[in-house]
């Protein structure tokens, strides 16, 4: 059928004829919001390369998570940072760690609420870099033994997700085999699978306190070119025990989530990264574009493409626009 019988046009011409043929939902419920913290009491620091987020202490933390709960996001995701840092990144398994007391101080105040904890080591080692360096190269093996033991700390705080951003090799089969042999047989891993060697990380290291001494990270995550590296990334990670696979970032890596959403029938989580957070800030701030209406389009295409998990530092934003 061509013109005049087909008229697209036709399905868009009222508000409730629109809504009738709207094919992509957002939903509170696809959000995950990511949270700082670090070491202290009384603190909500304000984030200065990211306004509009902060780095809490445990006990505030708890004040803000029960906020995002009461927004009906259903989960959070914890990175931690610290100032004592060392070689191997020690603080990141310390039991009394902020991020194994906000764990436990959450699931307490607010059990109904997910907790995911970011497993990587890059805040905790001296040099900034997400594994041990030896001879100035980041050693695999001995990272991933640690990332295991940073993992189980998380899972014995009370974590339900433990989500491995470092880019290891046999990581997730480290951090399975850890959490099997201690018996936390419920605790998911949600792997950063595709996890690209991106410049759109720049306000989080900022955040996190995580930017690398020297070098990159070109060595252990994936080059923006190599979508066919990306699938087989993801798929070694299900067979690996990966419960859930992310991409990240979510904007310039559309493409990928798409693939990967045909390609597996695991849920597939999107990080919505700081740099992608940052160019609707700043487009907003000097009036360029409407902040609220490119929020909701970034986190559709997001959706569209095939994520059933959005990560996003807009979703308390999203929470409250949905409703
Ligand atoms: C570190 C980590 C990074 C992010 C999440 N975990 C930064 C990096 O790899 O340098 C980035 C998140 C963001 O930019 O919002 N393991």
């Amino acid at each position: 059928m061509s013109f005049p019988q087909n008229r697209l046009r036709r399905l868009r011409t009222s508000p409730a004829m629109r809504r009738l043929v709207h094919q992509t939902r957002i939903d509170v419920d696809d959000l995950v919001y990511p949270l700082f913290v670090k070491d202290g009491a009384g603190l909500v620091e304000p984030i200065k390369s990211m306004p509009g987020c902060s780095r809490f202490s445990p006990d505030t933390l708890v004040t803000e998570a029960n906020d995002v709960a009461s927004l009906g996001i259903p989960a959070v995701l914890l990175f931690g940072s610290t100032s004592k840092k060392d070689k191997t990144g020690s603080a990141a398994w310390d039991e009394d760690g902020s991020v194994q007391q906000a764990v436990k101080a959450i699931k307490k105040a607010v059990p109904q609420l997910v907790v995911i904890t970011d497993v990587c080591l890059c805040s905790y080692t001296d040099t900034g870099h997400c594994g041990i360096v030896k001879d100035d190269r980041i050693d695999n093996d001995e990272t991933c033994h640690l990332l295991a033991k940073i993992a189980l700390s998380h899972a014995q705080a009370g974590a339900d997700i433990v989500a491995p951003s470092d880019m290891m090799d046999g990581r997730i089969e480290f951090i399975r085999e850890a959490l099997e042999k201690n018996a936390f047989h419920e605790t998911a891993i949600m792997s950063y699978s595709a996890k690209f060697a991106s410049a759109f990380y720049g306000p989080f290291r900022d955040a996190a306190d995580s930017t690398p001494a020297f070098g990159d990270r070109k060595s252990y995550q994936l080059d923006p070119a190599n979508d066919r590296q990306a699938m087989n990334q993801i798929s070694l990670d299900i067979e690996q025990g990966a419960d859930i696979v992310m991409v990240k970032p979510a904007l310039p890596f559309l493409d990928i989530i798409y693939r990967a959403r045909q390609r597996f029938d695991v849920p597939i989580a999107a990080y919505n990264v700081s740099g992608e957070y940052m160019m609707i800030n700043s487009a907003a701030d000097t009036g360029s574009l409407e902040r609220d209406a490119a929020i909701m389009e970034t986190l559709c295409s997001i959706k569209r493409a095939g994520a059933d998990i959005i990560i996003t530092y807009f979703a308390k934003s999203a929470a409250k626009l949905l409703t």
